[in-house]
């Protein structure tokens, strides 16, 4: 695979910490989108467990299997050449063992072209950190609201899509445990670590405590960089998520484009004369006498 001169590694991201400079990172599921988020500079591209819920139709991120991720994966590797390309390691991946959890990140690198992977949780996970650390492959942690412990509260019995905005770190206690935890990450080897809706002072201090680079979700301004979830940055999710920022309508805009081709066809107004190929007139002609010398002239 050629790379770009400008490459993203785990390394250039941690300088970017270093000299004050914001980390961009976005979701992507497929090859055209992964495209674009590449040619556009987007530091971190990232083939989330969001794919269930935001691509697949599932109503949880519980749902989402080792197969599901390794699918997308695997397109969106063939697009990337300058972005970090980060994996979800999904549920059930890396909970049931250390053997497990390594086993499965090899996969997302091996099997994907994963360049690092990420999971959820702080102290139950700290052996999964350091073995996938140990194996050589970078790790992501991921704190605050963790969709795949958390989610069957809020996806398994509700027809809503996505986070509902439960922030963490409010309290001077919960605060105090989000940061040691974050630093107990931190020690176990982490590369970089995903806040998701954390208040923004919380944030903060674990931003300013932590050597590596905090990205945030609904965490506030002070992170080292934002992660958003493709389809809300694009328009194309219905729902209106405090975490999240649309900078584009896709959802209107396709549902006109769909509307507008349909009424087309159905009023013969596409295709038109610009769609289409002709016969030269006298093979077509001939095309007259073939089918009646075949004895079908009906
Ligand atoms: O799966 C996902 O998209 C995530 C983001 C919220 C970071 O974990």
């Amino acid at each position: 695979m050629a790379t770009t001169p400008d490459k993203i590694t785990a390394s250039s991201l941690q300088s970017k910490k270093q000299r004050g400079h914001k980390i961009s990172m976005l979701t992507a599921y497929d090859y055209p989108t992964a495209i674009l988020q590449d040619a556009a500079k987007i530091d971190v591209i990232f083939v989330g467990d969001s794919v269930g819920t935001n691509v697949l139709g599932y109503r949880s991120p519980q749902q989402v299997t080792m197969d599901d991720i390794l699918h997308h994966l695997r397109a969106v590797r063939r697009a990337v050449r300058r972005a970090f390309l980060l994996a979800d390691l999904p549920f059930m991946s890396y909970q049931p063992s250390v053997e497990a959890a390594v086993k499965n990140a090899g996969r997302l690198v091996q099997e994907g072209g994963a360049e690092g992977v990420k999971l959820e949780g702080g102290e139950p996970v700290l052996p999964q950190v350091r073995a996938i650390g140990a194996a050589g492959i970078p790790v992501v942690g991921h704190l605050g609201f963790t969709p795949q412990s958390q989610a069957r509260e809020y996806y398994l019995f509700s027809d809503r899509r996505g986070t509902v905005p439960k922030f963490q770190g409010k309290g001077p206690r919960g605060a105090k445990a989000l940061v040691e935890q974050a630093l107990r990450l931190e020690d176990a080897g982490v590369f970089a670590l995903v806040l998701e809706l954390v208040t923004e002072e919380a944030a903060q201090v674990v931003t300013e405590r932590l050597e590596i680079p905090v990205i945030g979700i609904g965490a506030g301004r002070h992170c080292d960089g934002q992660v958003l979830i493709n389809h809300d940055l694009v328009g194309l999710n219905d729902e209106d998520l405090v975490l999240a920022k649309a900078y584009g309508q896709t959802r209107r805009a396709w549902l006109d484009i769909f509307t507008a081709y349909r009424q087309e066809v159905e009023e013969g107004r596409f295709p038109t004369a610009d769609n289409v190929a002709h016969m030269d007139p006298d093979k077509r002609a001939k095309l007259d006498e073939l089918l009646k010398g075949n004895g079908q002239g009906r």
